[in-house]
């Protein structure tokens, strides 16, 4: 049987407090929506149908890119004439899986189980126990057990209320159902919109089965509905991701002070410290250690690399095996720092390849470089990379040593084994080997003392 998969985004979001539409506040550093399209795409057959409303242009253009098709709503019904927007874009031979735009972490396994419930005659529904149910729609069952309908918080009972199963939102219908059926629903309720809900009853009504499978994990189906609930779901992700890497052997100081906003993979033995955060794709290499505070975006740490607190690094950037990095350093795009190099606190890098074994322990600026082996780059070095307008390289050979506070006014060479004084302003290729010493010479002056009483 073939699937459509309809992704509702088309609500306004209000209890969110936003400027942006809720579905492009992120989780864990993607737009909400772009999680629940990823599991869309896994259990779909065609592209997903994403219905959006009032501030679909925004939504429209963050996702140019993907493959979706799109319907609109023009006025935010409810969720049931949100479904009624996709109709046209929908097969009535194919089974249709509704999920909500702002319920991101479902798994695609139990959408899998779901969909295996759906058959011509059942209607599969994903429910949930939950001990706060404050919210979401509430599952009625009869005697036997079997589901009833489905009672919006607004419309229920004050029993109804008391009922701990939930609605997760997540639906599946069988093939033509929607077609037959939507037109039906009304709007005698609280709110006076088009609930998708009601479809349940008018399901059984129409002498149709309905299958109820229990989500099991809170994660799952927490939607999303103001601030705190998004603040919770992240803690809850951002914990889940922490776990995981501890039983994978990764020292992680603190679950609650963990936050990756990517994709983070860890060999044996790394250590991560408190308040490090993780964005783009983040590799780390055996014995790693990442200090407090770290920000790392984009880079690949090689082998007992250790990243003292407070380092940011915003790649692509490479940092190789055995290097030490910060405290409060700040490494930039197109950095490369090779084996045993070290770059200290105040440092600022970009553009760059750091020989191995090569150091700049103190405040220097270095762009646009390129930095042999074994080279010692003293405080307050700078390369003067950028004459206003265009970007100049700057090449240290093997062995170098810039002295402190030099400036490097590029492009300019020091080659291998020269020395530059401290104090110069280098604005002429260094020969190999020799001594280039660029400042005021040193004068002392013998000064006359003033007798008391002298004008
Ligand atoms: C909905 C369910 C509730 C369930 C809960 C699970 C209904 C009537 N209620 O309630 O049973 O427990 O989700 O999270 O379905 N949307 C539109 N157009 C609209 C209205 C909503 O596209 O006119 C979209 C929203 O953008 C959102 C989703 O549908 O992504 C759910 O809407 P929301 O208003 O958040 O419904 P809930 O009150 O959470
Ligand atoms: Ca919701």
């Amino acid at each position: 049987m073939k699937t459509d998969v309809v992704v509702l985004a088309a609500g306004r979001g209000r209890r969110m407090r936003s400027q942006t539409p809720k579905v492009l506040l992120s989780l864990a550093g993607r737009p909400l929506l772009e999680h629940v399209l990823e599991k869309a795409r896994a259990v779909s057959d065609g592209a997903p149908v994403v219905v959006v409303g009032a501030r679909g242009e925004e939504i429209r253009a963050r996702f140019a890119r993907s493959e979706v098709r799109w319907a609109h709503q023009p006025r935010p019904l409810g969720t049931g004439d949100a479904v009624r927007c996709a109709l046209p874009l929908l097969d009535p031979a194919a089974r249709v899986l509704v999920l909500y735009g702002d319920v991101p972490l479902i798994e695609v396994a139990t959408l899998e189980r779901l969909l295996a419930l759906v058959s011509p005659d059942t209607l599969a529904l994903l429910t949930a126990r939950c001990d706060r149910p404050r919210g979401y729609g509430r599952v009625v069952r009869d005697a036997q057990g079997r589901v009833v309908r489905i009672v919006e918080e607004r419309d229920a009972t004050p029993e109804e209320r008391s009922l701990d199963e939930i609605n997760t939102g997540v639906i599946a219908f069988p093939p033509g159902f929607l077609h037959r059926h939507l037109p039906q629903l009304g709007c005698d309720n609280a709110q006076g919109e088009y609930y998708l809900t009601d479809l349940v009853a008018l399901a059984l009504e129409a002498g149709l089965h309905v299958a109820a499978e229990a989500a099991a994990d809170e994660l799952e189906w927490r939607g999303v509905n103001d601030r705190l609930e998004l603040h919770d779901l992240e803690r809850l992700y951002q914990r889940r991701l922490a776990r995981a890497l501890l039983a994978q052997g990764v020292a992680v100081m603190d679950v609650e002070r963990f936050d990756c906003r990517g994709e983070l993979h860890c060999g044996p033995d790394c250590t991560i410290d408190v308040g490090a955060v993780f964005e783009g794709k983040v590799e780390l290499g055996a014995g790693v250690t990442v200090g407090p505070g770290c920000v790392l975006r984009d880079v690949r740490v090689g082998d007992g690399a250790v990243l003292h607190a407070y380092t940011v690094i915003e790649g692509p950037a490479e940092i190789g095996p055995g290097v030490q990095v910060g405290p409060f350093a700040r490494i930039r795009p197109g950095t490369r720092l090779e084996r045993g190099s070290r770059v200290g606190n105040f440092v600022e890098v970009k553009n760059a390849r750091l020989g191995p074994g090569s150091k700049a322990n103190h405040l220097a600026y270095l762009g646009d470089v390129e930095v042999g082996a074994e080279a010692n780059i003293g405080a307050g070095t700078i390369t003067c990379n950028y004459d206003g307008r265009t970007k100049h390289a700057t090449a240290i050979g093997d062995g170098a040593f810039i002295g402190s506070n030099t400036a490097l006014v590029a492009p300019v060479r020091v080659g291998e084994g020269a020395t530059v004084g401290a104090g110069s302003v280098i604005t002429r290729d260094v020969p190999a080997g020799q001594l280039a010493v660029a400042r005021a010479r040193q004068r002392n002056v013998a000064r006359r003392r003033r007798r008391d009483g002298e004008e």
